[in-house]
């Protein structure tokens, strides 16, 4: 899926692009403002260790595929999401910067939903659709390798399964949890990915 060319002062008016594009990839110009502060969540990220006792011994690329989709859809609502990767505890320097331009930009309250996230290689989040919190999900990655992980998703409307990768470097993501109706999504990474995520209630519309 190309970049959709909105700039970020035409932002808050997210609601109406996601009605045509289920998931919008930011420009990464809009990064630009944060730029410093993102750079300087990689040596953090980097200095995860990850514990040899939470490795398992899955094909990742299979549990985001086709027929995992319709297992999970047929399983639903039983909520059993495989996944491999660590999500960290580390700290962040200057995130609420980072959170304070994405509020303005969208022109709402945000919550970090992952403390961040690293996906190792046959790193993956299973298909799942976060139902329990409908509203605006924004997502920062990095990807270290071209094209070799990506979100993939549903289109609610066609049904249809896009995948979305990632270029080597940071992206910005959003999409919508609607609160009728399914956003099935999943990660798969054969690289080292690094994710924050939060959420924007749609309600919490500060304009
Ligand atoms: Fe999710």
């Amino acid at each position: 899926m190309p970049h959709i060319k909105i700039d970020a002062k035409d932002a808050f008016k997210i609601e109406n692009i996601l009605n045509e594009n289920p998931l919008c990839e930011l420009p990464s110009h809009w990064l630009n403002p944060v730029e410093e502060i993102i750079d300087g969540f990689l040596p953090i990220f980097e200095s995860i260790e990850f514990p040899m006792d939470t490795k398992i011994r899955v094909d990742g690329n299979a549990l985001v595929g086709d027929s995992a989709l319709n297992d999970s859809i047929n399983a639903f609502p039983i909520r059993n999401t495989q996944k491999y990767l660590l999500q960290s505890k580390c700290k962040f320097p200057g995130i609420e910067t980072c959170e304070r331009y994405f509020s303005e930009i969208f022109k709402r309250s945000i919550y970090r939903t992952s403390n961040g996230v690293w996906y190792p290689r046959n790193g993956f989040m299973g298909w799942h659709t976060n139902n329990n919190l409908p509203g605006l999900r924004l997502y920062l990655t990095y990807a270290d390798e071209m094209e070799m992980s990506f979100f993939r998703y549903m289109d609610p409307v066609t049904r249809k399964i896009i995948t979305s990768f990632d270029k080597k470097g940071w992206a910005l993501r959003l999409f919508c949890i609607p609160q009728d109706g399914f956003f099935w999504h999943c990660v798969y990474s054969d690289c080292n990915r690094y994710s924050l995520g939060w959420h924007m209630p749609v309600s919490s519309n500060i304009i």
